[in-house]
């Protein structure tokens, strides 16, 4: 069989919206504010009002909005911030951005989620912030981090660059630590049509902090207070975010109907399949399994037509930018996944017949 399902693919996310995303277009153009102006505000509150946030900062990245976050939260070079190994280089490029530490924690092995018993003890190392990751939209337990972090007077910044439209209990992505922060970078679940990101906090101070921080740290006055960025979401970006913010739930269901195809569908497969926690909305920004024969079932597919990626391929604390903050510790779950993971095609191009496909050509590679 040959089909051509790519693994992403950015001008069906641009046709769904089309029109509405140049008509957004004409308006920011026409208007002649391109930069922090009423898109940005407009934007910010319609997230606020999804994530049920008090303060919604958009900044140009995903990877400034958590090197914003930790700014805004106190953080000084030097201070050690602990995340997971199993994430996008970005979360630790972040905190090296501001001259930060990122040490890790392992993941557990069935969710492939941060481990809060691990966590506990790498709390040892003076650790000034926790980033745990909402790996491939599915919320990471916080309950038993959070304690530990209060007991440490750590904050917590929750990296949601996966997760929009995602919940725990009730709770969107990002509201239960200090800070949540997002990417809209186009692959993630709230994509733009290039870079963006945003903060989301309930906190006076540190929302403050973040606009004070996103534009040259700037005060009320245009008064530099201290070392700032130019971090700014642009109107272009806003507009056309907020068009995608329309389609974020329905896509949202269209992806959780695809993982419900490929999790029955490859039940009998063998291959490991990240168990989801109880009371959760997945955003679903991947499907993932774990196999070990993964450049083998990546190249058959790819001959089938049908493209594949994997979340993440290194382990971050063996990357030679991180390893020097990290001592030579090994994270055997992190890096065993590392060697499995494979991303199945899971957004708004692959049709439910699609995923029927994906699954039986898999079935028989497999076979
Ligand atoms: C988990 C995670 N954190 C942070 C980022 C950084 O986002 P951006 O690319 O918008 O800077 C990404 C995006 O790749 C990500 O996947």
């Amino acid at each position: 069989m040959t089909l051509q399902i790519p693994f992403f693919d950015g001008r069906a996310v641009f046709r769904e919206i089309e029109d509405r995303v140049l008509q957004a277009v004409q308006r920011v153009l026409r208007s002649g504010q391109f930069i922090l102006g009423a898109e940005v505000l407009a934007f910010e509150q319609a997230f606020a009002t999804l994530t049920g946030a008090r303060f919604a900062i958009a900044v140009a990245s995903g990877t400034d909005a958590l090197s914003l976050s930790l700014r805004a939260a106190g953080l000084a070079a030097g201070d050690r911030v602990l995340t997971v190994p199993n994430t996008a280089p970005a979360t630790a490029a972040a905190i090296q951005a501001v001259g930060c530490r990122p040490i890790f924690a392992d993941v557990h092995p069935d969710t492939l989620l941060i481990c809060p018993e691990h966590v506990e003890q790498q709390m040892q190392a003076e650790v000034r912030a926790i980033i745990p990751v909402h790996l491939y939209g599915q919320p990471a337990p916080l309950n038993h981090i959070i304690a530990l972090a209060k007991n440490a007077g750590a904050v917590v910044i929750e990296d949601c660059s996966h997760a929009a439209g995602a919940f725990d209990h009730g709770l969107h992505a990002g509201r239960r630590g200090d800070i949540g922060c997002f990417s809209f970078y186009p692959t993630k679940p709230l994509g733009g049509m290039g870079d963006g990101g945003i903060c989301i906090t309930d906190s006076d101070h540190l929302a403050a902090r973040l606009r004070m921080l996103r534009m040259y740290g700037f005060n009320e006055h245009r008064i530099c207070m201290e070392p700032g960025f130019n971090s700014r979401l642009d109107e272009l970006q806003a507009a056309i975010l907020h068009e995608r913010l329309h389609v974020l739930e329905q896509q949202q269901q269209h992806r959780q109907r695809l993982a419900e195809r490929y999790t029955k569908g490859l039940q009998k497969t063998g291959l490991r399949i990240p168990l989801l926690r109880s009371g959760i909305t997945h955003a679903w920004h991947q499907f993932v399994v774990r196999v070990p024969q993964r450049k083998q079932l990546m190249k058959a597919l790819q001959q089938m037509g049908i493209g594949t990626a994997v979340h993440y391929e290194h382990s971050l604390h063996l990357m030679p930018a991180f390893a020097a903050s990290n001592g030579g510790q090994r994270f055997p779950q992190a890096e065993r996944a590392a060697a499995e993971v494979l991303s199945l095609p899971c957004s708004r191009h692959v049709s439910e017949a699609d995923a029927d496909q994906i699954v039986e050509a898999v079935i028989t590679c497999l076979s």
